[in-house]
């Protein structure tokens, strides 16, 4: 069942657990989400960068792929077809158009001022579709969709002001980066205790990959309830990928070259999901 985010959020806020967004690439990235998640009875936002939708070949392919795989494979669980940081209107309402069902607006490069503006112009387009919104203040660093960024941390100030745009979750830098850490995570709990005291609506964590179960637990406890997760997805399916192309030089069927990367993939989301919903 494809639903927006807002259910499943309020949820794991209140319940105190965190959902998953998991990054899709591809079909079998798609398909072997659902096919765990569906297997655990949990469920999973599927997050779409502007840099993986052009890939796929645009909303309209991404939302039929996703729409079909969940009839086909009898998805019953809830499903969220998210737009990762969506960097314009135009795009936002391009998705929303297509079928998505969530979006995220990341207009964290300008000032507060203007990120409130344009955060508002998509949340009062999505809503007319029930189409829920996240947006981001501060600016989160690292790289994702090959674009690296640097760090500035989000103030309560500015979560308090963007709040205001009627989104229904936020995003707040406070240390988490894209990508690899280099050395470990540093996350300002203190502020993030913060924003959660101050606003009802839930936060979400990203540059999910590489964080340590202890400060999951800890970001959940301070009222995240939706955690990234990206590279660790890519790493783990890459892992399997090399060893099989090293274990089967001759092997050239595009599917079992690419399956061999499933088995890496479906523990690592096991994993995720055992962490997050602390199972
Ligand atoms: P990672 O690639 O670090 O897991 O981050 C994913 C993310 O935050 C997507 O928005």
């Amino acid at each position: 069942m494809l639903v927006n985010s807002r259910e499943m959020l309020m949820d794991a806020k209140m319940k105190k657990y965190a959902i998953p967004q998991f990054n899709i690439n591809n079909l079998e990235w798609a398909k072997n989400i659902l096919e765990k998640c569906q297997e655990m009875n949990l469920p999973v936002i599927l997050g779409v960068s502007e840099g993986a939708l052009k890939y796929m070949g645009g909303p309209n392919t991404v939302v039929s792929m996703v729409k079909g795989l969940i009839k086909d494979l009898n998805i019953t669980i809830p499903v969220c077809l998210h737009l990762d940081h969506g960097q314009s209107f135009e795009m936002c309402k391009k998705v929303i158009d297509a079928g998505f069902t969530s979006v995220m607006i990341d207009a964290s490069k300008y000032p507060i001022e203007q990120n409130l503006e344009i955060t508002k112009q998509v949340v009062d387009y999505a809503h007319q579709f029930n189409v829920t919104v996240e947006s981001e203040v501060g600016h989160i660093g690292g790289t994702e969709d090959n674009i690296t960024a640097t760090s500035n941390n989000a103030t309560l100030e500015d979560c308090l002001e963007i709040s205001k745009s009627g989104i229904d979750s936020l995003a707040p830098a406070l240390g988490s980066v894209h990508g690899l850490y280099k050395g470990d995570p540093n996350l300002d709990f203190e502020t993030m205790q913060k924003i959660n005291e101050a606003l009802p609506i839930p936060l979400v964590l990203h540059g999910g990959t590489g964080i340590p179960e202890a400060d999951i637990k800890r970001a959940i406890s301070c009222g995240i309830s939706k955690i990234n997760i990206n590279t660790e997805l890519q790493i783990a399916w890459h892992d399997g990928v090399v060893e099989f192309i090293k274990n089967s030089p001759e092997q050239y069927d595009p599917r079992k070259v690419i399956g061999g990367g499933k088995a890496n993939m479906l523990k690592a989301i096991e994993d995720k999901n055992k962490m997050f919903f602390g199972l």
